[in-house]
């Protein structure tokens, strides 16, 4: 999918968030697109009377907020299906909800479902996940098939497990036919797509993967300068667990420091119990966390110490961990995120408070640094690749569009009223590079 190569405006309330902490804004602000690019990024008027060598063709609209592009860091394509099921906590939810509906997930289904996900995906906002595929090489195949059409941004892996997997394998063979799909998937599709599309291994956890399936997926992630994605300190019975698994490691952590899992191209999800150690470990390897609230949550899994993780300097994205986490919409992740640091003060009345606006850096510009492309993506500056989001601010506001009182908003009031009440009817385009991948029916004509 090539760019739009001629230049155009998008006109709305721009907000993104650079800097943790702070929002920036323009109320009534313009950028220009051009070769898949932000060219320009200003006041409207500013932009408007600019003289420049070939004209821009505007995409003007009332009540329309433009941020960033919302980046999922942790999500599994396979289990999308089986959303809001289980009661249980994580080791028997997986095996009783996650491993089956992953059994299925072979090439048909694989192939049949990957394009309503991506499609999901797009109408929510989000246009750069991290995503997990089942086992089978087809089922990620698929996956990055319906990826490359879909025009988002997508770093996607073949589940990797070497122990109680699933499938219909031989228990000596998994090893070794794991390692061999997973290098070819990553020779064919890292990079694919201009860049577009990357590779993740991706070990399970140290829960179903040997310690050489581990080492090994480590050794081919750096051979291809691939990235790596696996679980980590979820959940109190699967660290008993590793405990049992690794008695001679410090820590869970030390599993997989020791075999060199532990890289700055690595996304650990949930990390929710680590000890001083490990958090240091985490911060000098520079490994990234996906933070993934909806679905520590959903398994009652615990609630992250946020504070200590950025106080240690590690990049945090967030992660909507679909199954686990019942929805694939950033908003609703963002507002879990405030609302397990609001659980956590409860108890802890020192504590800072999560803002709007840090939920939201987090989950663009945090989530851009946490996959090492804060250069290309995340936020808005001329020569960034134009990943960006037009939302119906009318679809948020009580009242609608009799609600007259819209220019008394703040930037802050905006966001808040997204993460509170976005959501994918909200979603009027999506664009990745430039071009519109996703366009709601009531939107007006995409470029
Ligand atoms: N730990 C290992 N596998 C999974 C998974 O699929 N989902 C979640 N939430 N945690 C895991
Ligand atoms: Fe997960």
């Amino acid at each position: 999918m090539q760019p739009d190569p001629s230049p155009f405006g998008l006109r709305g309330f721009l907000i993104d968030a650079p800097d943790y902490g702070s929002l920036r804004s323009h109320r009534d602000g313009a950028i220009i697109i051009a070769n898949g690019k932000i060219v320009e990024v200003g006041a409207y008027e500013d932009l408007r009377k600019r003289q420049r060598p070939v004209s821009v063709r505007w995409l003007e609209r009332e009540k329309v907020v433009i941020f960033p592009g919302l980046i999922d860091c942790h999500t599994h394509l396979p289990q999308y299906s089986a959303v809001a099921r289980g009661e249980s906590q994580l080791l028997p939810w997986l095996r009783e909800n996650i491993f089956p509906v992953e059994r299925d997930f072979t090439g048909p289904r694989a192939r049949e479902e990957a394009p309503l996900f991506f499609r999901e995906l797009a109408r929510n906002g989000t246009t750069t996940a991290m995503i997990y595929a089942a086992i089978y090489e087809e089922s990620c195949e698929a996956g990055f098939e319906a990826a490359e059409a879909s025009g988002l941004r997508v770093i996607l892996g073949k589940m990797m497990m070497d122990l109680g997997s699933y499938g219909q394998l031989q228990p000596k063979k998994i090893l070794s036919v794991s390692l061999i799909e997973s290098e070819r998937l990553c020779r064919k599709w890292h990079g694919a797509a201009e860049g577009r599309l990357e590779y993740a291994f991706s070990p399970r956890f140290a829960v179903t993967c040997s310690e050489k399936m581990m080492r090994s997926a480590a050794e081919l992630a750096q051979r291809f300068g691939a990235y790596l994605q696996t679980h980590l300190a979820e959940n109190r019975e699967e660290i008993e667990k590793v405990h049992h698994l690794h008695m001679s490691a410090r820590d869970y952590t030390d599993v997989y420091e020791k075999c060199g899992l532990l890289t700055p191209k690595t996304m650990l999800g949930h990390c929710l119990h680590l000890n001083a150690r490990e958090i240091d470990a985490i911060a000098a390897a520079q490994s990234s966390i996906a933070h993934c609230p909806t679905s520590n949550l959903f398994l009652g899994s615990g609630l992250l110490k946020l504070d200590e993780l950025l106080q240690a300097g590690i990049a945090i994205g967030l992660g909507s961990d679909v199954a686990a986490g019942p929805e694939l919409n950033m908003w609703q992740v963002m507002r879990a995120a405030l609302d397990v640091q609001k659980a956590r003060s409860m108890s802890e009345p020192n504590l800072p408070r999560l803002r709007p606006s840090e939920a939201f850096h987090l989950a663009t510009s945090g989530g851009a640094r946490a996959l090492g492309k804060s250069a290309a993506i995340g936020s808005f500056e001329a020569g960034k690749e134009a990943d960006v989001i037009v939302i119906d601010l009318t679809a948020v506001l009580p009242y609608g569009k009799q609600n007259r009182h819209l220019d008394d908003l703040s930037a802050e009031d905006i966001l808040a009223l997204c993460i509170y009440r976005g959501g994918p009817y909200a979603t009027l385009e999506t664009y990745v590079r430039g071009k519109c991948v996703y366009c709601a029916p009531n939107s007006i004509s995409s470029p």
